[in-house]
């Protein structure tokens, strides 16, 4: 029996195609190891989105070169992978294997001519490949992954998914029911729907709205989630199907990038500010107290102090309750690299700490008025705290809760009884409401 320790960067498809290797590997006799050490293939599943996401990794496989002892083989897989493809086995002699996203049918297949000692990288893109026969390996919980499309077709100017990923695709409605009803059968009552723009999603037939309602219609799931959506394909029926299919959470991540018209139109993001508060507005009027995240790329090229200032106010308009922020990072082969007026380094940073200030003040602002409210939180893991759980609202608020291991996968009415700012303690309601 071979052991293969696979360590996941990125988003979370990145960890759905790490649960999709070790299906693949699986099926020929490989099992996950626990750790790095003693394992016969080390496999490090990349991001390319940034070039500090990329920084790490190489710093990692510095580290991991530690335990390659002969016969070891050392591959990576994802994004980078595939951007970088055959540059990767030239400039990092301990690389044995490099195969993109659209490639791990083949791994157990290369892991072979590694083993015999070649060199080997396939970076081909395979737009029919959903991987559909593939029995993922998961973790054992109440939550899964489930992804219902692969590539992109939008072209944001500043991203390199669409060539790491190749161009979109959607999985056939009726598999994702399919497997849907498999991992409820085993216990799973929340799934997250993954695609680079989610709810763009068609099989031909069936549209995001009609995936909802099947996947929503599965008997055993509580919570349906999904990440990430694109603001304009929130289309009447898509909203509609949110607000009549109960399993539906309560929260959106909304990426929006820049709150300035003129930035997003140099990104080529399909909308304008006013187009995006339009559907966040849309989207709290069908589900009341739904909440939103969003991802904001700051100094982005031609971003003026004026245009900054229209992203802070984008913050306060949309009422996030959550941002994940990032300073803009060049990536060739990216139309944004030909834009004029980079901005400077130093002007970018501070942009960035006046933004994370913003949306943490938010955040705490928002969180302390909901102390006292009561809200379904389902137990999900331990938390780094004594003894603690970690629980999750329909809105996506994590509570600690003081409840035994065992409680994981239970949902419970939880009173929240106070916040840190971005997270809140809580009491399960007793007795009467205890288990819903
Ligand atoms: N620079 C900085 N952030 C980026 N993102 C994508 N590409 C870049 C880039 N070149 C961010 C976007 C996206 C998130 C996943 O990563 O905000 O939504």
């Amino acid at each position: 029996m071979k052991r293969v320790w696979i360590e996941t960067y990125g988003c979370q498809m990145n960890v759905a195609d790490t649960e999709l290797m070790l299906g693949v590997l699986g099926r020929e006799g490989y099992v996950a190891a626990d750790v790095p050490e003693g394992a016969d293939v080390l496999l490090v599943n990349t991001c390319a989105v940034r070039d500090n996401a990329e920084q790490r990794v190489i710093g990692r496989m510095g580290e991991l070169q530690r335990h390659k002892h002969p016969g070891v083989i050392l591959g990576v897989v994802g994004c980078m992978a595939q951007r970088l493809g055959p540059i990767l086995l030239e400039q990092v002699p301990a690389v044995d294997l490099v195969v993109g996203p659209d490639g791990y049918r083949n791994l157990a297949t290369l892991l072979g001519h590694a083993q015999a000692g070649q060199r080997v990288h396939d970076t081909e893109y395979r737009s029919w490949e959903h991987y559909e026969d593939v029995p993922q390996v998961r973790e054992p919980g109440p939550t899964a992954f489930v992804t219902v499309q692969r590539g992109c077709d939008y072209r944001c100017t500043f991203c390199i998914v669409p060539t790491t990923r190749g161009p979109e695709r959607s999985r056939v409605m009726a598999e994702v029911v399919r497997e849907v009803e498999l991992l409820a059968a085993d216990g799973v009552t929340e799934v997250t729907l993954l695609g680079q723009t989610v709810n763009s999603y068609h099989d031909g037939t069936h549209d995001f709205a009609d995936l909802l309602r099947a996947v929503g219609a599965v008997d055993g799931l509580r919570r349906l989630r999904f990440t990430s959506p694109y603001p304009t394909d929130f289309t009447p029926q898509v909203i509609e199907a949110m607000a009549t299919t109960p399993a539906v959470c309560d929260h959106v991540h909304l990426p929006v990038q820049s709150g300035s018209n003129a930035i997003l139109k140099r990104m080529l993001r399909r909308y304008s500010r006013e187009r995006y508060l339009e559907v966040v507005a849309a989207l709290r009027e069908a589900i009341p107290g739904m909440t939103f995240s969003t991802d904001i790329i700051v100094g982005f090229p031609g971003e003026t102090d004026a245009d900054f200032a229209d992203t802070l106010s984008l913050v306060e308009a949309a009422g996030f309750d959550d941002a994940y922020t990032f300073k803009y990072s060049v990536r060739d082969g990216t139309p944004a690299v030909k834009l004029k007026d980079h901005v400077p380094d130093d002007i970018a940073s501070t942009r960035l700490t006046a933004l994370v200030t913003a949306v943490r003040a938010q955040a705490r602002r928002r969180n302390a008025q909901r102390v006292g409210e009561v809200h379904e939180a389902l137990v999900e893991r331990p938390a780094r705290r004594g003894g603690m759980m970690l629980a999750r609202t329909r809105r996506n608020h994590m509570v600690l809760l003081d409840v035994p291991a065992e409680s994981i996968g239970e949902y419970h009415r939880v009173r929240l009884t106070g916040t840190t700012g971005s997270t809140f303690t809580g009491a399960v309601e007793r007795p009467a409401l205890a288990v819903l």
